[in-house]
């Protein structure tokens, strides 16, 4: 929105305060100039808080674009993962697929309080998310796309819901069930799983693959040799589960395609990594995009751009009868 439109909308209103809406009031739709009025600095208030907490923890972009991922897979993209617990609802951040691997946490409340001193009351908690991840991806080497906005946050924390994750054991065909029922397709599936070019990961998901894939005491047989013996040295059968790897052992904390590569020669991490190129159902399906995003990070690129903006309008809540803009992201107003 232009700033005319900007000063148009309050003295029309009479300095009252100022709605943020996206054309076609009342639509559950989302646009990237929703804050554009009301809070103009949005993104830029967040890329800041993000550069200050890069600089302890170089891990923390992955963090975020994960906390994205596992919010709008739960009830949509309304901060669902962000509430804590209280009495009569667990928190989905105490689930399975987060309880001592979802983290980023403490940084999304320094970037919501940055955001609730400059403009009080107006940014939610789920576009925080949506704005980290692109921020982070943009940080870490990856593209840029114009972040669509105007999500409210909910009032519940799905436990249940959040333990229907896509899980690292997960085979192809339950793999596509579970993106296909959020309207995600099997390119949205290879690129979106591109996520996994940067960050860490705990060995207890890789363990059964090292030492006893599917009950067989054998390894996973589409797991490369040399590849497997260093992660068992990293992982050995009885050593700290939590200990940490890298997804992407060749460039460990920068948004590439190696992803694709490593996977095409059987040094995708999970399971569910690998799962894309080497299930027999994969021919035909997710194993020529595997392909295609290893041969051009260009074609990557756009794919997860895309996908990141599908992922991100997963049920958008936008009725003001159920949810609204939290001002601490833990807590339900
Ligand atoms: C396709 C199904 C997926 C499965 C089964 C899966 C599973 C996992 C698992 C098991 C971990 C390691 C957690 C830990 O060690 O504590 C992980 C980490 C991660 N995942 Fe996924 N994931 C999937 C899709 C995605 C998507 C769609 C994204 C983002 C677009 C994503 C981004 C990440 C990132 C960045 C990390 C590292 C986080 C960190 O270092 O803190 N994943 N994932
Ligand atoms: C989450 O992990 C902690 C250990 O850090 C454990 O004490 C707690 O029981 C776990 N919560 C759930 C719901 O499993
Ligand atoms: C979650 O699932 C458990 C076990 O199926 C059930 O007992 C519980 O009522 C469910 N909780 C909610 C809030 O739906
Ligand atoms: C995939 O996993 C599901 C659930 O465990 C199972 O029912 C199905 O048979 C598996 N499919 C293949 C092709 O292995
Ligand atoms: C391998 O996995 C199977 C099935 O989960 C289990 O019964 C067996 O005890 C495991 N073997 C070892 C050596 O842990």
């Amino acid at each position: 929105m232009a700033a005319s439109s900007c000063l148009l909308a309050v003295t029309g209103v009479a300095l009252l305060a100022v709605v943020a809406l996206c054309a076609g009031v009342g639509a559950a739709q989302l646009c990237e100039d929703y804050y554009d009025c009301t809070c103009p600095d949005a993104y830029d208030i967040v890329r800041r808080e993000l550069i200050q907490a890069h600089k302890s923890d170089t891990r923390i972009f992955a963090s975020l674009i994960r906390l994205h991922f596992h919010d709008c897979f739960v009830q949509g993209c309304d901060a669902s993962l962000l509430l804590d617990s209280v009495p009569g609802m667990q928190s989905e951040k105490e689930s399975p697929p987060n309880n001592n691997s979802a983290r980023g946490f403490p940084v999304v409340d320094a970037v919501k309080a940055a955001l609730e001193d400059a403009c009080p009351g107006v940014v939610s908690c789920a576009d925080l998310l949506a704005l980290a991840a692109e921020i982070s991806v943009e940080l870490s080497g990856g593209p840029g796309w114009g972040v669509l906005l105007g999500r409210l946050d909910g009032k519940t924390s799905d436990f249940n819901g959040s333990l229907n994750l896509p899980a690292p054991t997960d085979n192809l065909t339950v793999l596509q069930d579970k993106f296909h029922k959020l309207k995600l397709n099997d390119v949205d599936l290879v690129a979106l799983s591109g996520g996994h070019t940067f960050g860490r990961v705990q060995c207890q998901f890789v363990t059964d693959r090292l030492y006893n894939f599917s009950g067989t005491n054998r390894p996973d047989p589409t797991l490369d040799a040399t590849y497997r013996a260093f992660l068992s040295r990293r992982c050995p059968p009885n050593g700290p589960q939590a200990a940490l790897n890298n997804l992407d052992p060749t460039t460990p904390d920068t948004f590439d395609n190696h992803y694709y590569t490593n996977i095409e020669v059987n040094r995708g991490f999970l399971q569910s990594d690998q799962e894309l190129k080497s299930s027999p159902l994969a021919r035909g399906t997710t194993a020529p995009i595997v392909d295609r995003f290893a041969t051009s990070q260009a074609a990557f690129f756009t794919s997860f751009a895309q996908s990141m903006i599908h992922m991100g309008n997963i049920s958008p809540l936008t009725d003001p009868s159920r949810g609204g803009v939290r001002t601490n992201c833990r807590k339900a107003n």
